[in-house]
């Protein structure tokens, strides 16, 4: 990997990937979109990892798709590309993710953040989309994430001014779960990544895919599903370890089984 770092933490229950072009702002080329994409598709296999963090740096989580790679571009050109294939597997990703974000997180960094399932941000964050400063419009997701966490009127506002919010807006409208102080945001996104992985695993990613689910589906096959997927947890061992150590006032101790 030439633009990202991946590591594990809490048993190896934690995968952490940082974004590694400092110099660029951590601007997201076609190639660094890619190693994200595969390393989050092994991740998903490794039956060690129960969550995964990712990061850029306290300047910048990412300032957006990497403008410079993508100045001279044709119609053609970004097709042939096909650069949203990565965005489409990133959004598969069956364990939860969280971004931990601190500085810019901008265009298609506010879009990765948004794809990711919860934000945890440092007190310098700031998140945008200011696509349409530079003659285009969010592309990976902008217009419709954003408006689903924050709604129609404040994305509109965002989306067609490309102005930025800071961390404490973000918090107010719902785009993310919390601000810590900038020397704690990585602590807090691994001990909110900490409390997932202690859960069964099983049971977070049938619960991730139905929450994502929600966003899909009209409310009465949203139920259907999240049943089905309630059923289905009965024939875990986990189920089994979680019921009987509330029983038997014990802490349960989840396999992903
Ligand atoms: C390429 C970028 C970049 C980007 C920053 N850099 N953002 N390079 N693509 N998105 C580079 C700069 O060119 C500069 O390189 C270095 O990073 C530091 O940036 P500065 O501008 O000098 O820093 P600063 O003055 O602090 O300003 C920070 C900033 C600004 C406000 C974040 O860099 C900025 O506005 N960046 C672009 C934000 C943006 O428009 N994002 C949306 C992109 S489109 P040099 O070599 O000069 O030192 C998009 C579409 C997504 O995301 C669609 C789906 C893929």
């Amino acid at each position: 990997m030439e633009f990202i770092k991946v590591t594990k933490a809490y048993q190896k229950h934690i995968a952490l990937i940082q974004l590694n072009r400092p110099k660029e702002l951590n601007a997201l080329n076609i190639q660094l979109m890619e190693e994200i994409s595969e390393s989050l598709k092994e991740l998903d296999k490794d039956d060690e990892v129960r969550v995964v963090v990712i990061t850029g740096n306290e300047r910048a989580f990412a300032a957006g798709a990497d403008i410079k790679q993508m100045a001279g571009k044709q119609t053609i050109d970004m097709w042939k590309e096909d650069r949203f294939t990565t965005w489409d597997q990133i959004n598969k990703t069956k364990k939860p993710i969280i971004a931990a974000v601190s500085g810019f997180a901008l265009g298609g960094g506010c879009e990765l953040a948004m794809t990711c399932d919860m934000i945890v941000a440092s007190e310098t964050a700031q998140f945008g989309q200011p696509e349409i400063k530079i003659g285009v419009m969010p592309g990976a997701g902008g217009t419709q994430r954003l408006t689903k966490a924050i709604g129609k009127v404040k994305s509109m506002e965002l989306v067609l001014t490309g102005k930025f919010i800071n961390a404490e807006e973000a918090l107010h409208y719902g785009l993310i779960n919390k601000i810590v102080p900038v020397e704690l945001y990585m602590e807090e996104a691994l001990k909110l990544a900490k409390e997932i992985a202690s859960m069964s695993p099983l049971a977070v990613q049938m619960a991730k895919e139905s929450v994502k689910r929600s966003f899909e589906v009209p409310l009465d096959e949203g139920l259907q599903f999240e049943r089905k997927n309630f059923y289905m947890l009965f024939s875990s061992e986990d189920q089994k370890e979680g019921m009987n150590a509330f029983v038997e006032k014990r802490r349960a101790d989840f396999k992903g089984k």
